[in-house]
């Protein structure tokens, strides 16, 4: 162990005794890391093959619904999960490899000097010196101070704009005015919607009741809250889900497109379809509100929606999963 000089005023403490690892000093433990690594860049081989697999397999319209991520396209998912799995099984195996099996000698590296040379100083502290010098930023006190203090202030404008870009929204995209109990109000007429008025076939615009357009807010509340009304036959509805949250065949569903987040407002009666004008979008409102066409990610969020008492349509609580563009639901 060096010990402590003028020069280098810390006593350098060496390595401390080298303590062999298990796999070392045991071939069976060697044998068991070997096997681990093996077992790792197995599964990522099998991963791979899954992931093609999934590929080839799995129709690019088919939605799965995953709790916590709503209803997701089942073939991206299938992509995302068995790639994950493949890259992190190659680096779990490689860490493991070399923390239990790759050489163990420990290696000193003397750190070289990180200051300059002397004479680089001088001449960096001279010419400096100089500059100083010749901009007078010496004797003009007032011109130095006035400088720092203006070069202090200018970011600050930037900073001040940040105010601009708003509050945060925090959870506000997260949640509508749609609530256990709210009644489903004809958009148009502003009277609430019996289950009894729905006509097969029909489409119709709702909002949240005590929803005013004459309310301050009322736009960013109706962008989150619009809903479609649609009835079919019940025995048409092909999703499960989608028929335990429906009336008697009466599903709604968010109006707001998936893709960028427009105002969807074309039924096809017979095929049960609905069409986003903006970049034609196509949803099956008969099966989960899947995508079928169109640069949406995201099949459309159904609402829950039961009877009142007096036969009044009404939410049976908030949507599941955010609406609108499915990026919100990543922030
Ligand atoms: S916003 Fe609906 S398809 Fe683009």
């Amino acid at each position: 162990m060096d010990v402590a000089d003028e020069k280098h005023p810390f006593a350098d403490p060496g390595l401390p005794p080298h303590e062999h690892r298990i796999q070392d000093i045991d071939e069976r433990a060697a044998r068991r890391s070997e096997r681990t690594v093996a077992l790792l860049f197995t599964v990522s081989m099998l991963a791979t093959i899954g992931f093609i697999a999934s590929y080839v397999a799995i129709p690019v319209d088919k939605n799965v619904y995953i709790w916590t991520l709503g209803h997701i396209s089942a073939l991206n998912f299938a992509l995302g999960v068995t790639l994950g799995i493949a890259l992190f099984c190659i680096g779990a195996g490689a860490v493991h490899w070399a923390r239990t099996l790759m050489s163990d000698v420990e290696v000193a590296d003397e750190r070289h000097p990180i200051e300059a040379a002397p004479e680089v100083r001088a001449k960096v502290l001279a010419d400096f010196k100089q500059g100083a010098e010749e901009s007078q930023l010496g004797r003009r006190k007032l011109i130095r101070n006035t400088m720092f203090g203006a070069l202090a202030l200018v970011p600050l404008s930037g900073v001040v704009l940040l105010r601009d870009l708003g509050p945060l929204p925090e959870t506000k995209l997260r949640h509508t005015l749609w609530k256990k109990g709210t009644l489903l109000v004809n958009q148009n007429t502003d009277e609430p919607l019996r289950a009894s008025d729905i006509a097969v076939g029909s489409l119709t615009f709702c909002k949240p009741e005590g929803l005013d357009e004459h309310d301050h807010g009322f736009q960013n509340e109706i962008a989150k809250a619009a809903l479609m009304i649609i009835r079919l036959h019940p025995e048409d509805i092909k999703d499960k889900q989608e028929l335990e949250w429906s009336h008697e065949g009466i599903v709604a569903y968010s109006k707001i497109c998936t893709h960028v987040g427009c105002p969807i407002s074309l039924y096809e009666q017979q095929t049960h379809h609905v069409l986003c004008p903006c970049h034609q979008s196509t949803f099956d409102l008969s099966d989960g509100g899947r995508v079928i066409f169109g640069p949406a990610g995201h099949a459309l969020p159904q609402l829950r929606i039961g009877v009142n008492d007096e036969g009044y349509l009404e939410a049976l609580g908030d949507f599941e999963e955010p609406v609108g563009p499915a990026f919100w639901e990543r922030g």
